[in-house]
């Protein structure tokens, strides 16, 4: 094409894409599955893209988990070894997800039909769907406390509060099941408002603001944790790799940390439910998929070890130990805080700052299911808004009542009943699931290698490399499931009673 796409306004440039024209198996698509007349709605420019997948990709994982496991396991070490992962196994899922997408030009309820007509795989558009709406059942819970901390930080809370008093402000929170279920409400309200707005005006336009100033407040807490008096030592414990802490537990220590680091690799980059899939269906042809997915991946990143670089420092400027894992936000930070010139503002940004990032992955995910719902069961955008909105609202509460009234629903070796949610969708339905995207692109049982490599490589930027194929073959399903029973064998001897 001589005309660049770039420069045709959205509404032509959407209609010049029909689903039929971008992928060699849509030849053929089933009658009543992507045939549908309206052009499909696509993100309004490229930046707007890339900062909703980014958007979806840095949220509480980068924020909250990576700094604590990276403590926990060995700092910088931590950090290599998840760098590996990234490379090997995150990079090419992504890319996988997005050409799945960007072929089908559907979300994952009718992508795996358009791409494989004989619908052999059908089935795995539900492995989405309930991977997300499993994942928002206690997201939206913890996304509400990162609110709730932005009002208790802003209104004075821990003014004057000892350490203990810090962290019982947070056993008071949990307890109460209203103040629970009332911040889980605001979250899912906020969400499926912006989302109310479409995906142009409300989803990409809300996003890019959230994201840019997420950013800048990181850019702020940065420079101010680096310079407190005594950040040095913190900067080393995060930044100097400490290999001696990853095998602290000896070899089974480091087979923790590789089960931690291929697991976050996946969880940070939401791959594996095809949360990703859905932003690939929604862009044109003009920039090749490696090359954007190496921009996301790069900032998914730059925001996960840069929340390192706020934490850390902090905690050793003010001589509390960071190794408290789950609850470093929530109550290590607030002391920390307390103890700071100005703490209260520094306290309230980093909350806010906590809650654009978990905020950004709710409503992408959100919008995620409410497109799927579109297409699987042909419901206009408000009505799916209505179903999603009702369903998200009613499994949530589970969670957010698993700390009080349902303390007691609990599984050994898993936990309570966030716990367990995340388990099933972190520890099995991600890394399987990409496993599975993998097994699709690359087999002729599914899409086969030449479509997804036709696809990926559209556009101008960076291609995806071919002699990766025997790795993707062969190696990656090798690695993935070794890692996946890995994490299985401590828990299948607690339950048998051998540990
Ligand atoms: N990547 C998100 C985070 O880091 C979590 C997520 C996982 C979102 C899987 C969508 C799908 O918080």
């Amino acid at each position: 094409m001589s005309i660049d796409p770039a420069s045709i306004p959205a509404p032509a440039r959407d209609a010049a894409v029909p689903a039929a024209d971008s992928n060699p198996a849509g030849a053929d698509i089933p009658a009543g599955i992507g045939s549908a007349a309206a052009p499909r709605e696509h993100f309004a420019s490229r930046l707007g893209f890339i900062l909703i997948s980014a958007g979806c990709a840095i949220g509480l994982g980068n924020v909250w988990r990576f700094p604590y496991i990276a403590g926990e396991y060995g700092g910088a070490a931590f950090i290599l070894l998840y760098l590996i992962f990234l490379v090997i196994l995150g990079l090419p899922v992504m890319v996988m997800e997005f050409a799945v997408g960007r072929a089908s030009q559907r979300s994952a309820a009718l992508a795996f039909d358009v791409l494989q007509p004989s619908r052999r795989w059908h089935w795995f558009s539900w492995w989405g769907y309930i991977g997300c709406m499993l994942l928002m059942m206690f997201y939206t819970t913890v996304c509400g406390w990162m609110l709730a901390y932005t009002a208790k930080m802003a209104t004075g809370t821990f003014d004057g509060l000892d350490p203990e008093g810090v962290g019982g402000v947070f056993g008071t929170m949990l307890a109460n099941p209203s103040e629970m279920v009332g911040w889980m409400l605001a979250v899912i309200v906020i969400g499926f408002f912006v989302c109310s707005f479409g995906l142009q005006k409300g989803v990409e336009r809300i996003t890019k603001i959230m994201m840019i100033c997420l950013l800048g407040v990181m850019g702020l807490l940065v420079v101010r944790s680096v310079t407190l008096p005594g950040a040095a030592e913190g900067l080393a414990f995060y930044l100097v790799p400490d290999f001696g802490r990853m095998f602290a537990g000896g070899i089974g220590g480091f087979g923790e940390a590789v089960y931690a680091a291929m697991g976050q690799a996946f969880f940070t980059l939401s791959l594996g439910i095809s949360a990703m899939e859905v932003f690939g269906s929604r862009i044109g042809k003009q920039n090749s998929l490696t090359g954007e997915a190496l921009r996301i991946c790069g900032l998914d990143t730059l925001v996960a070890i840069l929340a390192g670089l706020i934490i850390f420092p902090a905690c050793f400027a003010f001589a509390v130990a960071p190794d408290q894992g789950p609850s470093l936000v929530f109550v290590t930070l607030p002391n920390v805080f307390n103890q700071m010139p100005l703490g209260q503002l520094w306290g309230t940004l980093f909350f806010v700052f906590m809650s654009f990032a978990a905020l950004s992955t709710i409503i992408a995910v959100f919008e995620n299911l409410i497109t799927f719902t579109m297409e699987k069961w042909d419901l206009s955008r408000r009505d799916a808004i209505k179903r999603t909105a009702i369903l998200v609202t009613v499994l949530s509460l589970p969670c957010a009542l698993g700390f009080n009234v349902l303390a007691g629903v609990t599984v050994p070796g898993i936990g309570d009943i966030q716990s367990i949610e995340d388990f099933i969708v972190s520890n099995n339905l991600l890394p399987l699931g990409s496993l599975l995207y993998v097994v699709f692109c690359v087999s002729r049982k599914g899409w086969g290698w030449k479509n997804f490599l036709a696809e990926a490589d559209t556009g101008t930027g960076a291609k995806f490399p071919r002699w990766a194929r025997g790795w993707l073959a062969f190696g990656l399903p090798t690695l993935i499931i070794i890692i996946f029973i890995m994490g299985y064998v401590p828990k299948i001897m607690l339950w048998l009673g051998l540990a």
